[in-house]
């Protein structure tokens, strides 16, 4: 990436909730080529390499992911492939080429028995197959040597694509009762928070390229601040309908316990992460999760 020009970027997961949103936020930065896995199968390391060839990216920001939680864990092969190959080779090529990688991994990388936040320094333990391969991804970008960001976020919900925020508006208005985890602890966080800092993350860094700057380079918590349940966001949710239509009939929401709620995949209890490290280096603290989401 030479001094003055627009880096070439390339977005991997256009489709997906954070993919979608770099789409935008990402285009004042440098030219974009986006891909969703039509253009590019990630689960085939030839049309990794190809694309990559092709393209010759300056920045690669890797959004595909597979994500479906509890399907990984009869999945493991798939998850792995997609959420541990891909990225490791994707990162070999960024260390060969010299591209800045920016990759996205998960509070599920952590078993959730921590009382505080979780902080980047943290030792990950993750409870099921999504949170193990996504760990192996963040191990083997960091191996390959290449520059690169890892932004660990949770929570995600937008509106589009399919999330927690999306499925209980549906279920307000389909059913008479809901019932919803209380006991597990995270941040709901918007797609757009994290796309947007993304953005301003990269735009410090690369307009202080010229600076010693791989210091500030590694894994980063993104969230949206503040702390809450299921239960407690789908509460959110359902008073902000209310809000927004006093005549509507909306389901009840009952709390419940995680053993009341039996999945394929366990998941953490604690799904808190620190953003401290992202204020102190970047000087971004990140919105109060109930601010993005009252203006969706
Ligand atoms: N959702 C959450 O709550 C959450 C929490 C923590 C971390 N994360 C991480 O954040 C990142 C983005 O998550 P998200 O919620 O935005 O994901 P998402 O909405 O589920 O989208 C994932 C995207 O990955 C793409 N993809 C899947 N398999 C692919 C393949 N074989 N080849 C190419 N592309 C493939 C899909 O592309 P197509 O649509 O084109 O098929 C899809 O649009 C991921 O790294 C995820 O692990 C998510």
């Amino acid at each position: 990436m030479t001094k003055g020009q627009r880096p070439k970027i390339l977005i991997f997961g256009k489709n997906g909730q954070i993919g979608f949103e770099l789409c935008r936020s990402l285009s004042y930065l440098g030219n974009l080529t986006a891909l969703g896995s039509v253009e590019c199968d990630i689960a085939d390391p030839h049309r990794i390499i190809d694309t990559l060839d092709h393209i010759k990216p300056d920045i690669i920001v890797n959004a595909a992911a597979y994500t479906a939680v509890d399907k990984a864990e009869s999945e493991c092969e798939l998850a792995f492939k997609i959420n541990a190959d891909a990225p490791w080779i994707t990162a070999e090529w960024a260390s060969k080429y010299k591209a800045l990688m920016v990759h996205f991994s998960t509070d599920y990388v952590f078993d959730g028995t921590k009382e505080t936040p979780y902080t980047e320094e943290d030792k990950p333990a993750p409870l099921n197959v999504y949170g193990e391969s996504k760990l192996a991804g963040d191990i083997n970008i960091q191996n390959s040597g290449c520059d690169h960001f890892i932004f660990r976020t949770g929570w995600i919900y937008g509106t589009r694509g399919k999330n927690f925020y999306l499925t209980i508006q549906k279920l307000l208005r389909e059913k008479e009762e809901i019932r919803v985890v209380n006991d597990q602890y995270g941040a709901p966080t918007r797609c757009r928070t994290i796309a947007g800092i993304t953005a301003l993350v990269l735009m410090q860094y690369i307009s202080n390229r010229e600076l010693e700057n791989k210091d500030v380079l590694g894994v980063y918590n993104l969230t949206n601040s503040g702390k809450t349940t299921w239960y407690g966001f789908a509460k959110a949710i359902r008073e902000k309908k209310r809000l927004e239509n006093k005549s509507l009939k909306l389901a009840d929401i009952i709390p419940i316990s995680s053993k009341e709620y039996p999945a394929p995949a366990r998941r953490p209890e604690n799904s808190l992460l620190s953003c401290e490290k992202l204020q102190k280096v970047f000087g971004i603290k990140t919105p109060g999760w109930k601010e993005p989401f009252s203006s969706l």
